[in-house]
This record gives structure tokens, sequence and C-alpha cells, in this order.
């Protein structure tokens, strides 16, 4: 059993209000190195906290540890304003990484429903890990679908995600991926963070 959010318990995210801090320079996205790591269509990730401190994609639990206390990469330097975006948060957060997304259509969307595996290894009376999205790229028509069960498009719901939007998923329990019509790549924030007051407040905060 783990430490869940009320905030979370009925529907599974939270779309939050938008992001009110310093502009992220895009300089902070572009200028990162990027791995060759498929998750939910043709992506790209970049990691700035992994397990060790590693530029590697792979969960954390290859180490022996849950998706918890990542570790910031070399990328980290090039991004002051996610590190402190993320360490604002005030919440134990695990990996940290942009997502590149190329264009995609909504059939394969659809298709590239998946479950995240957040919560490998994470103690029993621990905080479950959840997923907080920060949007970068400013993209209004592209939507973040999600699903309670994956064949049930009754279950669904879309989050559109213009610039800034923020939005805490447990990405474990929803099925999910993003439909982006382009035509320019999708660029957004993931971290893994652990639920609890300080995540629990923080979510209070930003809605
Ligand atoms: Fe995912």
């Amino acid at each position: 059993m783990h430490v869940k959010l009320d905030a979370l318990a009925e529907k599974g995210f939270a779309v939050l209000r938008n992001y009110e801090g310093l502009q992220v320079p895009p300089e902070e996205w572009m200028q990162l190195e990027y791995m060759d790591w498929k998750s939910g269509g043709d992506t790209n990730f970049a990691p700035i906290a992994s397990a060790l401190g590693e530029m590697e994609c792979a969960g954390f639990w290859d180490h022996g540890k849950p998706d918890k206390d990542g570790i910031w990469t070399k990328n980290a330097e090039l991004c002051p304003t996610l590190v402190k975006w993320t360490e604002e948060v005030g919440a134990r957060y695990g990996r940290v990484r942009i997502i590149k997304l190329n264009p995609n259509t909504e059939a394969e969307a659809t298709h590239n429903l998946h479950l995240d595996d957040n919560n490998r290894l994470n103690p029993d009376g621990e905080g479950w890990v959840v997923r907080a999205w920060l949007q970068l790229t400013d993209d209004p028509n592209s939507y973040m679908i999600l699903r309670e069960d994956k064949n049930d498009p009754a279950t669904e719901s879309r989050i559109s995600m213009p610039r800034n939007r923020q939005i805490v998923i447990d990405s474990q329990r929803l099925w999910h991926a993003a439909w982006h019509p382009g035509p320019e790549p999708r660029y957004a924030l993931i971290v893994s963070f652990e639920s609890g007051d300080a995540l629990n407040k923080w979510i209070e905060s930003q809605s």
C-alpha cells in the first residue's frame, strides 16, 4: 500500500493553472542532449535527472532504486529554469526529463496509449509516484489523451497543451499518449514526483 493524493482519487489527473513563473527560454530545451528512446510514439528524451546522474533514460530499477531521489545530469546545467521549477514543487523527485515528440495522427496516439511503470521498487508505506508535465512548446491543438480503460473511449479525457500548461497524472493508473498534429516537434518537461504532503500543497497552490 502506498500513500496517494485525494486530488487524484476521482479522475487520476489534475489540470493545474498555467505556470506563472519565469518564462522558460527555448535554449533550455533546444540545447540539451537528447537520446534515442521510444515511449508513446516517435520520441527522444533529454535526461535532466536520472538514477545515478548519468545520461540515460532507463528505469531507476536498473540501479536498484525506486523512481525517487533523481540525480542531476550534465543537461541540468543547461536548463536552470527547469531545475528550479522541479525543486520549487518541493516534493521528492525521480526521473526529470524532456520529451520531444514528433508529429503523429490521432489514430497513432490512440494506438500508443500505455501505462507508465512509476512504482517499481517503491517501498510499501511510501508515497505513490505520479508524474507532472510542464508544456514547453505552445501546442493548444495537441492533446494528452487519457483513458481509465484502454479500449473504452467512454472513459477518455483530453487535455490541450498550450505553453506553460501544468498537469499531474497518475500515469501508472491512466492509459495515456499525446496526439500532436505538428508540424514542429512538441516538447514538454516530465517529472516523477512522490505523492505526499509536499506534492499536495503544491497542487493546491497551482489550482
Ligand atoms: Fe508514459
